[in-house]
């Protein structure tokens, strides 16, 4: 990405050519004391990490990984609502470009039935690093994520800036932080209206188990609510989520 970007105050733009991963580069930065607002992108990450310890693939020039420091002010409890900030903003962003875009709870973008983005929140004790790994011109995929991997250009049919995705996903992240606490009804029902897995039936990973349900949707304060045989559960966290029908 070589454009200018323009970002809302106070979100400053730093590149990398090239950096493990985009997420411990900012974390290092943070541990110094960088301020809110900072937003890394690297050109290339050479160990680029997804969810649950996977590998996140990019294809330097042709997709997005940055990460977005932040210092919030909301009690931390709150701070997990950040991730579901992240996904619609990402969503919107894609929207803009003229994509139909769904969110498969609590984060991952898709298009279609195949994921576009990817979204990886970690905390310190004083910030949070969000950080955004987008398939945006990506053609081929490595073989192993091939079937489930989709990219902007392949479903446009167009190939996209790179830049004005990442501006677009930055504006529209600047107003979503925002909605953690008061106002997060308006975000969640952002997250409701793109939700693919609403009314399906899911098989999903917890503590106990793996366990089965029909996805009615998104409680108020974020949660999946999924009726299985014992009854309705309210999900904080769940793993491997799966459309079975
Ligand atoms: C996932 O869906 O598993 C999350 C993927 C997150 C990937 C991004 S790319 C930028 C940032 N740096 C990383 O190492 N990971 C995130």
């Amino acid at each position: 990405m070589r454009a200018a970007v323009d970002f809302p105050e106070p979100y400053r733009l730093m590149m990398r050519e090239e950096v493990g991963s985009t997420n411990d580069e900012l974390r290092a930065l943070a541990e110094q004391g960088a301020p809110s607002g900072f937003v890394l992108v690297a050109h290339r990450q050479t160990g680029g990490r997804g969810r649950r310890g996977a590998v996140w693939h990019a294809q330097p020039g042709e997709s997005l990984a940055f990460s977005i420091l932040l210092r919030p002010t909301e009690p931390k409890g709150l701070w997990p609502r950040l991730a579901l900030a992240a996904g619609v903003s990402v969503a919107e962003a894609l929207e803009q470009q003229g994509a139909v875009v769904g969110i498969k709870w609590p984060n991952d973008v898709w298009i279609g039935q195949k994921k576009v983005g990817g979204i990886l929140v970690e905390a310190g004790a004083d910030y949070v690093i969000v950080g955004i790994g987008l398939n945006v011109n990506t053609q081929i995929f490595p073989e192993e994520v091939a079937s489930i991997a989709t990219s902007m250009q392949i479903e446009l049919g167009k190939k996209v800036a790179l830049s004005d995705v990442l501006a677009a996903v930055v504006s529209q992240f600047a107003m979503h932080c925002t909605q953690i606490n008061e106002g997060f009804e308006t975000l969640i029902d952002r997250v409701r209206q793109r939700c693919v897995l609403s009314g399906h039936y899911v098989s999903y990973m917890t503590a106990g188990g793996q366990q089965q349900g029909w996805c009615e949707g998104i409680a108020s304060g974020g949660e999946l609510t999924i009726r299985g045989e014992e009854g309705l559960r309210h999900l904080l966290q769940a793993d491997e989520i799966r459309i079975l029908r």
